[in-house]
């Protein structure tokens, strides 16, 4: 498979150890979208980097990381036809993928250990979407692409200050 990287600099060192790990020890093409050094930088920048990467189809997958994993994650989601998310077990990266079809993770450069990161993106990388009633839950995620920032929401009703 093709894989799309990318980090902000507090996931730099991650990402050049990940891409390593992708590239040598799970033989797959590694894309790398930056940074190219540690120096201070904004993880929107990169998660959307990675996302338009494979919302394209340039990549099959997308790894992010940043400090939590969780900014570049948010902003990599927000990019139509991903689905992002912060992830920091292997048991989750398996469900992320057998559940929601996942297709670009947000790794913890700062509070989950190397070790434990590969792992994850070793399953995040084998495991298949299991289809059948995930599928249609999927399709309706999806949906949100299209509909979710312009159709508006319900307003729950108010009560009356009495
Ligand atoms: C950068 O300090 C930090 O905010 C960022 O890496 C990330 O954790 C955001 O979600």
């Amino acid at each position: 498979m093709r894989i799309a990287i990318g980090s902000d600099h507090a996931g730099f060192e991650q990402k050049q150890m990940l891409k390593s790990y992708i590239a040598n020890e799970l033989g797959h093409e590694v894309i790398d979208l930056g940074p190219d050094s540690d120096a201070r930088c904004d993880y929107p920048d990169y998660g959307e980097k990675v996302a338009r990467c494979v919302a394209a189809g340039d990549a099959d997958r997308g790894v992010c990381v940043c400090g939590t994993g969780i900014g570049i994650a948010i902003a990599a989601d927000k990019v139509a036809g991903v689905r992002a998310s912060s992830i920091t077990t292997p048991e989750f990266a398996d469900l992320f993928r057998r559940h929601n079809d996942g297709n670009v993770i947000g790794l913890s450069g700062r509070f989950v250990d190397p070790e434990v990161n590969r792992e994850i993106v070793r399953v995040f990388l084998t495991s298949e979407f299991e289809g059948g009633r995930h599928a249609q839950r999927v399709a309706k995620i999806m949906k949100l692409d299209t509909t979710g920032k312009v159709k508006p929401v319900a307003r729950p009703a108010v009560h009356p200050a009495v």
